[in-house]
C-alpha cells in the first residue's frame, strides 16, 4: 500500500528524475536536459544558479536522471570553485590569491577577513551576511592585491580598505 502511493506520487509529479527531494525547478531542469552525462556541469551550472549553492537533494537528483554516482559529482562540485555545497552570503567576498595578487599580499587581506568574520574560506556567518572564498586571478592584476565583493572588484586593496568596506556593509544592513 505504501509502495502504491510513492508510486503515485512519482506518476503525479510527472519527473523521470527520481522521486525524493525534487522540486518544480529539478522537475523542470529534468524537462528541458536529456539524460546524459556530457550536461552535468550545465545543470549544476544552473543549480547553483537558482539555489545559491548545489544542495545535496540536487544531486540526488542529477545522480539519478543522469546516471552518475553521487561520488563523483561531488567530486566536480568540489573541484569546480564556481560550485558550493553551502549557501552563500548576502555578500560573498572573493579575495584573489592568484601570482600577482598573492605577491601584493593578498594572504593578509584574506587573514583580516578571516581573523574579522570568524568564518573560513568556503563559511558563511551565522547570520547570514557574509561568506568568503579564495579564487584565483579574476584578470585585474593591474589592481593588485584584489579582492571582489558579490563580484565588483576592488583593487589596491590593504587591511584597512578592507575593514573601511566590511563597515559600510555592516553598517548598511542594521
Ligand atoms: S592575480 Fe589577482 S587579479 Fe590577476
Amino acid at each position: 500500500m505504501k509502495r502504491a502511493v510513492v508510486m503515485v506520487k512519482n506518476v503525479m509529479d510527472g519527473c523521470k528524475c527520481g522521486g525524493e527531494g525534487k522540486d518544480k525547478f529539478l522537475e523542470d531542469l529534468c524537462n528541458e536536459y536529456k539524460p546524459i552525462k556530457d550536461n552535468l556541469i550545465q545543470m549544476l551550472n544552473e543549480v547553483q544558479e537558482h539555489y545559491g549553492y548545489v544542495p545535496t537533494h540536487a544531486q540526488k537528483v542529477l545522480s539519478e536522471f543522469l546516471n552518475v554516482p553521487m561520488a563523483e559529482i561531488y567530486g566536480v562540485v568540489t573541484f569546480y570553485s564556481r560550485f558550493t555545497l553551502k549557501p552563500k552570503g548576502k555578500y560573498n567576498i572573493a579575495v584573489c590569491l592568484g601570482t600577482a595578487c598573492y605577491v601584493k599580499g593578498s594572504q593578509k587581506i584574506m587573514d583580516r577577513l578571516k581573523e574579522k568574520l570568524k568564518i573560513e574560506p568556503g563559511e558563511t556567518t551565522k547570520d547570514g551576511m557574509f561568506s568568503i572564498e579564495e579564487t584565483r586571478c579574476v584578470g585585474a592584476c593591474g589592481l593588485a592585491p584584489v579582492f571582489t565583493v558579490n563580484g565588483e572588484v576592488y583593487g589596491k586593496a590593504t587591511v584597512q580598505k578592507l575593514d573601511q568596506v566590511l563597515d559600510e556593509l555592516t553598517n548598511k544592513n542594521v
